[in-house]
């Protein structure tokens, strides 16, 4: 990890952007495999997201809003929304490689995106089970470019980004009510 700031016990985990976890050259690894992945990120988007369900099954239920029901009860996924749902995941992605050099206000973007996610249920220590599926589909499109330091620049990216999504849900999960004291 590139942990290029200076921290001390005082240090904040919301005050850590983009250059504490990927390393200068990791960040032009992401760069340069990100120009092949961004070619088809709809069919990257859906072979993540297949994946993600392949493995995490218990994760279907939050995404009723991309399901249709069938004629006998049974809720599937309709492809369409599913689809667009990921594309919307991956231009996140691309995102987060275009504000590497500052990302200071992507940053708060993306700890307003993980508020939307507390609304949605999803909790901070769901996001470690997206990382396989992403991971899958980034080896899928850059094959042999796929090497142990892209993995692991890739890896440091996301660590970035679910910092600070999970930073936005912690904000937005609902605050326990104040107990009024009528004495
Ligand atoms: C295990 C990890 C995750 C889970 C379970 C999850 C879950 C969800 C759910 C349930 C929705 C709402 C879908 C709908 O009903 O339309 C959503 C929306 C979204 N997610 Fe995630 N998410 C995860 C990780 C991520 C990550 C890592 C990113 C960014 C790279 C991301 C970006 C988005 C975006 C852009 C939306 C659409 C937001 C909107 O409604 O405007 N998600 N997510």
């Amino acid at each position: 990890m590139g942990c290029n700031s200076s921290t001390n016990s005082n240090t904040k985990v919301a005050s850590q952007e983009v250059d504490y976890f990927l390393t200068p050259s990791e960040i032009q690894i992401v760069r340069e495999s990100w120009a092949i992945v961004a070619l088809d990120l709809p069919a990257t988007g859906l072979h993540i997201f297949t994946r993600l369900f392949e493995m995490e099954k218990d994760l279907k239920k939050l995404f009723r809003r991309l399901m249709t029901q069938t004629e006998s009860g049974e809720f599937i996924f309709d492809t369409v929304r599913l689809e667009q749902h990921a594309t919307l995941v991956m231009k996140q992605l691309g995102q987060a490689v275009d504000n590497l050099d500052d990302s200071t206000h992507f940053s708060e973007m993306l700890t307003i995106l993980g508020e939307k996610h507390a609304v949605y249920n999803v909790r901070p220590e769901m996001f470690p089970f997206l990382w396989p599926a992403i991971r899958d589909g980034l080896k899928m499109r850059l094959g042999d470019k796929f090497t142990v330091e892209a993995e692991l620049a890739w890896k440091h990216l996301y660590d970035y980004i679910i910092s600070k999504l999970s930073e936005g849900i912690e904000r937005g999960r609902p605050k326990p009510k104040k107990k009024l004291r009528l004495f």
